[in-house]
């Protein structure tokens, strides 16, 4: 069980996130407890991880990084790569660089300084995968940062780095599905980063994020996106980028109207960037033979994918309840 629940009431002991506290805690606890065969593997990486001492928990870099004091990373190697793929990061451990499939500092960068600063405010991550970037929202001073992700592995890649660390920070991981959060208007800022485009209803998916949202609050959208007029969205059949369970890829005008249906304002784009390679990159840390961007894309024209879609170009939009 690596839901320690006294790390877990000492993170929802302000006023504001006990109205949700026991229906986390109760989805959490049946989230862990289903029956995985990889768990026993996963636990063994988590036990490893405990002869080893804690550290500061810091920015180097594009990496978060906590040091230690020790030199032989054998532990730390044989640990994390019990819990392959790493999507995402990237994080360092004394000199241990674990590379991640993604260069999660390139999209923090890009945001970073077109959201309001996070500092005291409440801040929930929807699809936060092994929480890099909940963690970097911590770090930026939030009050609370609570990541929600069903993905199992990235719950205790999170628990992984989380048993590192020195001191409690104001960041939390659960494996919890938007969906089954209890709805409660109580986050100042939401992200949803990558994860609209795995919905089946996109709709339904803006509103479950503009419940949790304050009045006023911010919302931070990214997505990724084809090039097209106002009313056009691009519905693969199969895959996209080799990726199962992409259901629709809006022009940035459908997009926006789609905020305006859901009643946000002041719906800003911030930015386009179409991805690269040095942004998501094959690495050791993904596993053997696994595949990455340059594998997803049409050897002979790259800015197809080898679907021949047009290569992924992701948008981050910012706006208000
Ligand atoms: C492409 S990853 C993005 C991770 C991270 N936010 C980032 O930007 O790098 C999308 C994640 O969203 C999660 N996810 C998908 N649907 C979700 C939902 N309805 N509620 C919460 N998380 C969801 C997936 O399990 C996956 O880990």
């Amino acid at each position: 069980m690596i839901l320690f629940t006294d790390q877990f009431k000492i993170f929802f002991d302000d006023l504001s996130l006990k109205q949700i506290a026991d229906k986390c805690l109760r989805i959490s606890l049946e989230a862990f407890n289903v029956n995985n065969g990889n768990i026993p593997k996963w636990t063994i990486a988590l036990d490893e991880l405990k002869a080893i001492p804690k550290g500061e928990i810091e920015l180097n870099g594009p990496y978060i990084s906590i040091d230690q004091n020790s030199e032989d990373p054998k532990i730390l190697v044989s640990a994390f790569k019990k819990l392959l793929p790493w999507r995402k990061g990237p994080f360092m451990f004394n000199n241990l660089k674990l590379e991640s499939e993604w260069q999660g500092d390139l999209k923090w960068k890009r945001m970073k300084n077109h959201i309001t600063p996070l500092k005291n405010r409440r801040v929930l991550d929807v699809g936060a995968g092994n929480g890099y970037f909940t963690l970097r929202m911590a770090m930026e001073g939030a009050k609370k940062a609570l990541g929600i992700e069903p993905f199992l592995l990235f719950n205790y890649q999170y628990a992984a780095i989380k048993s590192l660390v020195d001191k409690e920070i104001n960041a939390m991981l659960l494996p919890i599905r938007l969906e089954e959060m209890p709805k409660s208007a109580i986050f100042d800022s939401v992200f949803s980063m990558g994860v609209l485009y795995h919905q089946r209803n996109h709709m339904e998916h803006l509103f479950q994020l503009k419940e949790m949202m304050l009045p006023g609050a911010e919302l931070i959208l990214e997505t990724l996106v084809v090039e097209g007029p106002k009313g056009y969205s691009l519905t693969p059949e199969g895959r996209y980028a080799q990726m199962r369970n992409v259901h629709c890829l809006p022009s940035i005008d459908t997009l926006k109207s789609w905020l305006a249906d859901a009643n946000f304002n002041n719906i800003k784009v911030v930015d386009i960037s179409k991805t690269s390679p040095q942004e998501q990159r094959r690495t050791e840390w993904i596993g053997d033979n696994a595949a990455s961007l340059e594998d997803f894309l049409d050897p002979s024209d790259p800015t197809l994918t080898k679907e021949g879609h047009p290569a992924p170009t992701r948008v981050i939009i910012i706006c208000n309840n």
